[in-house]
């Protein structure tokens, strides 16, 4: 073989072994310490009127905890510590049949708090073998629904009996601290499980501050609650966008929310002012936890977020008063 076809094969193989190096310590990485690496975030949402108190609420996503997932069940239950003013959790709690006592155990003190919930798909059908590249690809939401159903009313039992709210497909009114919250929730509009026209309708202009929840942030769900008068809409589902690029740029959203929007805060529509009828405030959590089988984040860390409402600047009252 003449000494120049020699070269070339010899600059192959290093470049084709340094990226297979490369692969394996990144699939290393994302398995081994992102997926346990656990991130409090905190953001400032200003929708509260004139004069109230913050309030502290706690939103929680995407737990997908299996019985044996100790680590992550120990720090979901050190959120206790934070002692928030109100829990809001957008389902994905599941992954095994067995996961309720170790979800209702990982939530702990949590529960004692004043709460919402919505269940998003992982909490009615059981997680299924998947090749994790496949998070990549388009889902209509149906790719899970022929495996067998989790305990899903057992969890809403538990949630419910420590006094959290139920919000699917209903609106709902909290007191917390004495400010007044009018609430709307859809069911997982992921399996097109979402009653909008249930829900759907002007915000309680009496209330102090108005919350829409869902599990996934369809823009259907959105553009509903935005309009309708919602101060802020929380979701999780998409995990951030789970496998991302450096520096957190999701590839996906598992749904048809644009991926610089694939967790944060942010507006909705996008880019619209604040106080622009018909706009709001959108919280998307990247979410504690992944599919049992594809155990694998990169770039974007599991993360609960404290979201504390600070009052509207300029904001004046709107309650009827007498
Ligand atoms: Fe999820």
């Amino acid at each position: 073989m003449p000494r120049a076809s020699h070269s070339a094969l010899r600059t192959v193989g290093r470049v084709t072994g340094a990226a297979a190096l490369a692969g394996a310590a990144t699939l290393a990485w994302s398995a081994g310490v992102e997926v346990r690496w656990f991130a409090l975030r905190r953001r400032t949402v200003p929708v509260l009127p004139a004069g109230h108190e913050p309030l502290r609420v706690l939103h929680v996503s995407d737990l997908h905890l299996t019985p044996s997932q100790g680590r992550k069940r120990a720090w979901v239950q050190g959120l206790a510590a934070l002692e928030p003013d109100l829990v809001v959790n957008t389902g994905d709690n599941l992954a095994h049949p067995d996961s309720v006592p170790a979800v209702l155990d990982a939530f702990g003190g949590l529960l004692d708090a004043p709460g919402v919930f919505v269940f998003g798909s992982n909490d009615y059908f059981a997680p299924s073998l998947r090749n994790p590249v496949r998070y990549l690809l388009p889902d209509d939401g149906q790719r899970n629904t022929h495996t067998p159903k989790l305990p899903y009313g057992d969890l809403r039992d538990g949630f419910e009996r420590h006094g959290w709210t139920d919000l699917t497909n209903r609106r709902a009114e909290l007191s917390v601290k004495g400010t007044t919250f009018a609430f709307a929730g859809v069911d997982d509009p992921h399996l097109g499980y979402d009653d909008l026209a249930a829900v759907a309708g002007p915000a309680d202009r009496s209330a102090h501050v108005r919350v829409g929840v869902t599990h996934a942030p369809y823009l259907r769900v959105l553009d509903q609650f935005a309009a309708d008068g919602y101060d802020a809409i929380l979701a999780g589902h998409t995990h951030g966008g789970q496998l991302c690029l450096p520096f957190g740029r999701a590839l996906v959203t598992n749904c048809d929310l644009d991926t610089a929007r694939a967790r944060g805060l942010h507006r909705h529509p996008p880019n619209t002012p604040v106080g622009d009828p018909g706009s709001s405030w959108l919280h998307v959590a990247a979410g504690l936890g992944t599919s049992p089988f594809a155990p694998v984040r990169f770039c974007c860390r599991p993360e609960a977020t404290l979201l504390t409402l600070t009052p509207r600047p300029g904001f004046v009252e709107r309650r009827t008063v007498g």
